[in-house]
């Protein structure tokens, strides 16, 4: 990971030229960029990404696995992230299921997982990652929401020291899933979780669901319980922790 590196002073989005490149790169192809100036997050929303504050990333991947297997992908940056904020900052970070770091409430990284392929087989996989690292101050709208990492540690992060310490992490993480499925790495999924233990609403296919998040599936999915009993494991979608 990482070994093919490309960097950019300003792109418009690192996953957008990840997508157009990916065809004729190898596996683990990484695209760093200072700043983006159409940055994008889940669900068409936007991503603000601010020159030399953050880390602007997405990784080329490649491997023989299902569309449906892509939540794992995002599930393995995740776990990366968590152990290597830990490393360079001290900070203790927790993933909302799928795709957010949390830090003291709130979010500092987003996880935005694309991807090109059959139903039986992808071509390739990107998974772009942004973080927060030395923001300052955020839009009105984000204020409640959104944190950084320097803002949560009240002091300027290394961004060199945490890129190369999540794309070690990755790089460990993502062989052991390759290696041995994602059982192996299902277990960290759930002690960083913020999800497990809440009550959840959950918004998937435009229908609506509330319950309690009681499980990490071995496809890497959250495991919801109803007041009737009834489980259901959700793949995609939206989830909100109540109360937060
Ligand atoms: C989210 O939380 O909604 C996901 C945010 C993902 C942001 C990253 S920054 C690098 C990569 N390029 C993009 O345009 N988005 C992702």
């Amino acid at each position: 990971i990482g070994r093919n590196y490309l960097y950019f002073d300003s792109i418009s989005s690192t996953n957008d030229y990840a997508k157009e490149i990916a065809s004729d790169s190898p596996d683990g192809t990484t695209i760093v960029a200072e700043e983006q100036t159409s940055g994008r997050g889940r669900m068409g929303r936007q991503w603000v990404s601010y020159k030399k504050q953050g880390i602007w990333m997405s990784i080329i991947l490649k491997p023989n696995i299902a569309p449906n297997d892509a939540v794992k992908l995002t599930q393995v940056a995740a776990v990366s992230l968590v152990d290597a904020i830990r490393e360079t900052t001290n900070l203790t970070s927790y993933i909302k299921w799928p795709n957010d770091i949390i830090v003291n409430g709130k979010k500092a990284c987003g996880i935005l997982t694309e991807m090109n392929g059959e139903i039986d087989k992808i071509n390739f996989i990107v998974v772009g990652i942004g973080v927060n690292v030395n923001v300052d101050s955020f839009p009105v709208d984000l204020q409640d929401k959104a944190t950084s990492l320097s803002i949560e540690a009240s002091k300027k992060i290394d961004r060199k020291l945490l890129t190369a310490s999540m794309l070690n992490n990755f790089e460990r993480y993502y062989r052991t899933f390759l290696d041995k499925g994602f059982f192996s790495i299902r277990n960290l999924c759930k002690k960083y979780s913020l999800t497990l233990g809440k009550d959840v609403k959950v918004i998937m296919n435009n229908k609506e669901y509330v319950g309690q998040a009681v499980d990490i599936g071995d496809d890497g999915s959250l495991i919801v319980a109803f007041k009737n009993g009834e489980k259901k494991a959700i793949t995609s979608g939206e989830v909100s922790i109540r109360g937060l």
